[in-house]
Parts: C-alpha cells; structure tokens; sequence
C-alpha cells in the first residue's frame, strides 16, 4: 500500500512538472502569436519608418541607406573582376569573367574561409590583414589566360554586410557592427581604405571599385538576370532588404539626380522595432545578453543567428522551473548560442516517427539522454513557434515594402510582375521557414496581387552582384564605352 502511495504522488509530482512546463510553452506561443491583423500593423509600422528614414538622417531606427547605386546591372558587363564578400562566419573571395549580354557569366571561381571568431572581436588591422590575405592567395591561383588585358589593374566588387554610411559607390564609414562582430577600432572607419592598406601590406594591386552590402548585391545579381527584380532580402546570420526606390521619393538625398532617377536603398530592417512586434521576455533576455544591447531587434526575432538560441533560452527555463529534463538542469543548456539555428531546423525538420533527430541533437549538443517521444514532440513544437514567428514578421516586412511602393495592390489590367530577389542560409536551408514565409506573404497580399509578386532564390548573388557593380563602376569603363 505504501509503495503504491508512492508511485501516485510520483506520479502527481511528474504530471505537475509536466503541466508546469506545458504553462511555459504555451505562454510563450501566446507571446509570439502573429495574427494576421498583427502582421498588417508591423508591415504599416515599417512602411511609416521607411518614410521616416527617408526624410532624414536618424529620423527612423530605420536607417535607410543611399548606396550610391543608381543603375543596376544591364547584362553589357564585360571583363575579369574579382568580388570579397564579408559579412558572416564565412568569407568568400570570387572571380569573374563577365562576357557581356550574349554570354553572361563566362567562368567564376570562388573560395571560402572560415573566419577565426577571434578575429571577430579583435582589431581592424588584424581582419582586414587575414582578408588581403587570403585574397592575395586567390588572385596567385589566376590563370594567365584569363587576364583579358594584361597591365590593367585589377577590380574588386566589396560586399561588407553591416551598416555602412556611403560617401561614393566606393567609400562609406562604419555605422556600427552587427551580428557577431565587434571591432571598435573599425567603427566610424572607412572599410574601403581600411581593406586597400591591407591590400598594400599584402602587395596586391587592386583596386575597390564598388563597396556594397549583400542586399544590394543580391537586388544587382538578380537583377542581371531578371529585370522585373525590385527588391532583395537576406535571411542568414542576419536579416536585411534593399529596393529600388524613386530618387525624388527621398528628401535627404542632396546630390544630382541620378540619369536613371532610381537610387537603391539598404534599408538595414534588422534595426526595425516598433510596439507591434511580438516580443517575448526570452528575447529581452537575449537582447540584453548580446553584443549590441538595444539594437537589431527585428533581427535578433528573425534571424539565423538567433532563432536556435531562443529555443534554448526557452528549454531553459523549463529545466530550470519544471524539471524538464529531469531534476538537474542540463549544464550545457546555459550555454549561449550552443544551439544553432542548422540544430534547430535539424530537429524541426525531423520525419522519424521516434524523432530520432531530435534525440541524438539533445544528447549531442546539450547532453541530455533518454529523452522521450512526449519530451521530443514537445521540442519540436518549441522549434516550430519560434520558426513560425519568424517567418512570418519576415513576410510582414516585406509587405511594408510592398505597400511603400504601391505593389501590395493591383490595378486594373496590371499585371507588372514585382520580383524579390531572396538570399540567405535561413532562406535556403530552413524550408519550414520559407514555405511558411510564402503562405504567409500570399496570405497578407491576397491572390490576385499574389499573380504578381514573384520570389525568386537568388544563389549567392550578392557575389555576382558585387562583381557585376565593379564592372559596372571599372576605371576602364571609357574604353568599352568609346
Ligand atoms: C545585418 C547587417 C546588414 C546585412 C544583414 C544580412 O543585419 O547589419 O548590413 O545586410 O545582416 O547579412
């Protein structure tokens, strides 16, 4: 009898825990819920801080960045040019041989380096010098033959993925780090000279004939391809759109007007916040845990760098409140950012009836064994709530572009395609995320003006795009043109 009494308050103490951590989750869910009316006011929020940041310089968390790119590639680039993108925990070095409109992209080469993470958070001069270098490298391995013309110097398309105020199409200074960089020295900096003395240090001739963000390169690398392209958004380590907007729809723009009377615009949107968004106490948390307190809030809800470490956050305190994983709190789950997004996807995306995925990532990653199909599912439905709100605040994002250019509704007759041109690993690898983006963005636009909006998977465009903008900005350009 004794023994029985026991097994019942076992019992009752294990269903309590249980129930507890259900209370966890499901407060959660309801922090992040994202109903459609949501949505329409984050979108309407975004396009009001599109205005704003257009009228002046700090007049929105906004910044909407002039990138000095006033025409977009035509498909007539010609000649070998070389592209650095850097932005993420990878850096990649390109060349290209563009063959003008009959024959597009004739070759491309690319490597890719992983960066030391020390070197991340360390000093300019030592990212800038680990960069030339590998460049140098890879400008080594060029064939002969392929230097159409020897004596020429060489051209560079730079993607420098942060925000960046431009004074030229190749210069800008440092707005301030993002994502998990944090060099202070650099800040304020031109990149642009701070990447041509490492050049020099290194012994490589070459010059930076455009300075882009990947969003830009992406709007230029689809637009190579297609015309109907109007936008870019990237949805990796970090989150981020560009578009095409009208020159005279920007107050604050003073030079000459561009011949073309487009000027494409970085929008930073990773910056975006407003009372609409869905924030939870997880992300406070996170927010105030970062690198960059206060900033990057939409990012931090939407991007790669950050989904797998809400998950975790969340798990957390379920450990640490309901005994989740048992009556000790996995060490490893106060580990930051030891989940990662791939994790994430990984275990969202598992079909295995046991969930086995989800099994060997728990044991692996945050050492915690024998757990059971109930405590998987529940895992799964956390990774789920966190990808979904993800997704869709990104779609919502893009209607307020939508909306600032009038392309959310369809006129009579109209059926002018609007094409965005999309990039990232998140986009590429995290399918729940970008068929729930999809459906979410179709679901706010309605079919008719869904006919009409095309996203297209640009793969790694912003490399191409850089390259093509060197071209397109080459000191050599008066001999193609006479
Ligand atoms: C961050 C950067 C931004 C970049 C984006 C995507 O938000 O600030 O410049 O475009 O990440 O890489």
């Amino acid at each position: 009898c004794a023994a029985a009494t026991l097994l019942v308050r076992q019992r009752m103490k294990s269903n309590s825990k249980w129930s507890k951590a259900m209370t966890i989750l499901k407060e959660f869910e309801g922090r992040c819920s994202t109903p459609m009316s949501k949505l329409r006011q984050v979108a309407d929020a975004m396009a009001v801080e599109m205005h704003a940041g257009l009228a002046s310089e700090g007049g929105s968390k906004l910044k909407m960045l002039i990138s000095y790119v006033d025409n977009l590639p035509t498909g007539d680039e010609e000649g070998l040019f070389y592209a650095l993108d850097l932005g993420g925990t990878n850096f990649r070095v390109l060349r290209v041989h563009l063959g003008g409109k009959e024959k597009r992209v004739v070759h491309q080469e690319f490597e890719e380096v992983s960066i030391p993470p020390h070197l991340m958070v360390g000093s300019s001069e030592a990212l800038f010098g680990f960069i030339a270098s590998a460049l140098a490298k890879f400008v080594a391995t060029e064939d002969p033959a392929l230097n159409l013309a020897p004596g020429r110097q060489r051209e560079l398309g730079f993607t420098f993925s942060f925000p960046v105020r431009q004074l030229s199409i190749a210069s800008g200074a440092l707005i301030k780090w993002t994502k998990g960089f944090l060099i202070e020295d650099a800040v304020g900096e031109d990149v642009v000279a701070e990447l041509t003395r490492a050049l020099e240090r290194e012994g490589l001739d070459m010059r930076v004939a455009a300075l882009v963000n990947d969003t830009i390169g992406t709007l230029a690398g689809g637009r190579y391809y297609n015309p109907d392209v109007i936008a870019a958004v990237i949805l990796g380590t970090g989150t981020n759109a560009a578009y095409v907007e009208r020159a005279h729809a920007i107050p604050k723009w003073h030079g000459l007007l561009p011949k073309s009377g487009e000027m494409v615009i970085n929008m930073e949107w990773g910056n975006f916040r407003s009372s609409h968004l869905p924030i939870s106490e997880y992300d406070q948390a996170l927010d105030v845990e970062s690198l960059n307190p206060g900033e990057q809030i939409f990012e931090k809800m939407i991007s790669g760098m950050y989904l797998g470490d809400i998950v975790r956050r969340v798990l957390l305190r379920m450990a640490e409140e309901a005994s989740f994983f048992g009556d000790t709190v996995p060490p490893n789950l106060k580990i930051p950012f030891i989940l990662r997004t791939p994790d994430m996807s990984a275990m969202h995306h598992d079909k295995s009836s046991d969930l086995k995925v989800v099994g060997t990532k728990l044991k692996d990653i945050l050492g915690i064994s024998n757990t059971s199909l109930k405590t998987r599912k529940v895992v799964v439905e956390l990774c789920d709530i966190v990808a979904t709100r993800a997704a869709r605040l990104s779609a919502a994002g893009i209607l307020g572009i939508l909306k600032k250019l009038g392309r959310d509704t369809v006129r009579e007759g109209d059926n002018q395609k609007s094409v965005i041109a999309m990039d990232g690993g998140l986009y590429e690898h995290y399918t729940k995320f970008s068929s729930c983006l999809e459906s979410t963005l179709r679901e706010l636009i309605g079919k008719e003006v869904s006919k009409n909006i095309v996203i297209e998977h640009s793969n790694d465009g912003s490399g191409i795009g850089a390259a093509l903008l060197a071209a397109s900005h080459s000191q050599y350009l008066y001999v193609q043109e006479s």
